[in-house]
């Protein structure tokens, strides 16, 4: 029977326990498996080469995404790390300008090591791209809706621009997750995860997945992790795989509270431009319409310095908690110029358009009306904070 991805997680990890088919998949928590005979396993015999509880998690993802085959990986960014092991040293990579702080961290560490070179572009600007391609070139490197500013570049055409180069197309799909897009259908070559995010959705696991579209690379990125020891412990896999099966649901309240969030702050006098990619005005808005199954529940915007104080904004929720990551059930509030994205440097944050009175939102599942609330009695306290602050001497008594 032809399954919809949501029963398909729903039945997730099903089929694991032949001994007493019990319906929660069972956790491997074993290092190591007994042979039958020599040379002969029951298909595992040491977790960093494979386990099953892992294995029934990447089945899982691969099936989701489209893909020939999954690695599930300790952290996002063991995942980012374990892609970046299939080049070579002279290898260049072309990266999305805006991409997640620690990729950026990442790949400039491998280039001041002369292990990789990478440029940073606007990958929607396709003459920037086309001057950034070189002979080395192997890859681009893409986050569509981009950390932190949810801009929008076009899966299809890019993909069509790397075959005409002969790159691999690189996602990195963590804001969405494969149910609400599916980079592979527009011909992306790998699809990266951090599952620590909508995935696995009750930050209480880091992990990763990378999803390869063919048997090859699926083979190739197997031998990497492998070779590495990124891959996941079979109880985050676990933990993960149990997340997962709560997905479509938490993403449809994610989703409702995200767009009440971006209209709600629309239309505050205190906040210059919102990004969320569910806005009609919202660049790339009609890309994502069509590649995107939904528009996701992070919410950027720009808080009116002259009006409201950022850091009295950031201190003054009560339901959205201070903190980075984001896509886990409960609500977060981030300021990307000194948190997730602090390890940039200052002329690459500007360049990507990461100024100090950005804020960033990961929308949870409580009540709308909550959120709404929180954030309009913040922005009163960031706006009372500014006016104290700016409020002119009293002029001395004649
Ligand atoms: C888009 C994106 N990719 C990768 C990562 C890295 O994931 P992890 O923190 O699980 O290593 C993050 C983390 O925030 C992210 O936002």
């Amino acid at each position: 029977m032809d399954l919809d991805p949501e029963t398909t997680l729903s039945l997730a990890g099903q089929d694991l326990d032949d001994t007493f088919n019990s319906v929660v998949p069972p956790l491997y928590q074993s290092a190591i498996f007994q042979f039958d005979d020599v040379g002969e396993t029951k298909g595992f015999d040491y977790t960093r080469s494979g386990n099953p509880t892992r294995a029934s998690l990447e089945d899982t993802l691969a099936d989701l995404d489209g893909g020939a085959g999954a690695v599930a990986c300790a952290t996002g960014m063991a995942a980012v790390s374990t892609v970046t092991s299939l080049f070579d040293a002279d290898a260049h990579l072309i990266c999305a300008h805006d991409c997640y702080g620690g990729t950026e961290r990442l790949f400039s560490h491998l280039a001041d090591q002369s292990k990789l070179s990478v440029s940073y572009e606007d990958l929607s600007d396709r003459e920037a791209l086309a001057n950034a391609v070189r002979p080395e070139t192997e890859a681009l490197w893409v986050e569509t809706p981009s950390n932190p500013l949810l801009r929008i570049v076009d899966l299809e055409a890019l993909s069509e621009f790397a075959d005409a180069h002969d790159l691999l197309l690189i996602v990195d799909n963590t804001f969405l997750s494969p149910l609400l897009q599916r980079p592979i259908d527009y011909g992306a070559d790998l699809v990266v995860y951090s599952t620590t995010k909508y995935l696995n959705g009750h930050s209480d696991v880091v992990g990763g997945a990378i999803i390869a579209r063919t048997e090859a690379l699926a083979d190739e990125l197997d031998f990497t992790a492998n070779a590495h020891g990124t891959v996941s412990a079979p109880f985050d896999s676990w933990l993960v795989l149990r997340g997962a099966k709560t997905l479509p649901v938490r993403l449809r309240q994610h989703e409702t509270n995200a767009r009440a969030i971006a209209h709600f702050l629309n239309d505050h006098p205190a906040v210059k431009r919102v990004c969320y990619p569910g806005l009609r005005d919202h660049p790339g808005h009609d890309i994502a319409r069509r590649q995107q199954n939904g528009y996701g529940g992070m919410v950027s915007f720009f808080v009116d310095e002259a009006q409201a104080d950022v850091k009295e904004l950031l201190r003054s929720t009560e339901v959205f908690a201070l903190a980075e990551s984001l896509g886990g059930v409960e609500s977060l509030i981030e300021h990307p110029a000194t948190m997730s994205h602090a390890s940039m440097a200052p002329e690459q944050r500007e360049e990507a358009g990461i100024t100090d009175g950005l804020i960033r939102l990961s929308v949870g599942i409580e009540s709308t009306d909550d959120l709404r609330t929180d954030l309009d009695q913040a922005l009163t306290a960031a706006r009372t904070a500014t006016a104290v602050t700016d409020r002119e001497p009293v002029p001395a008594a004649a």
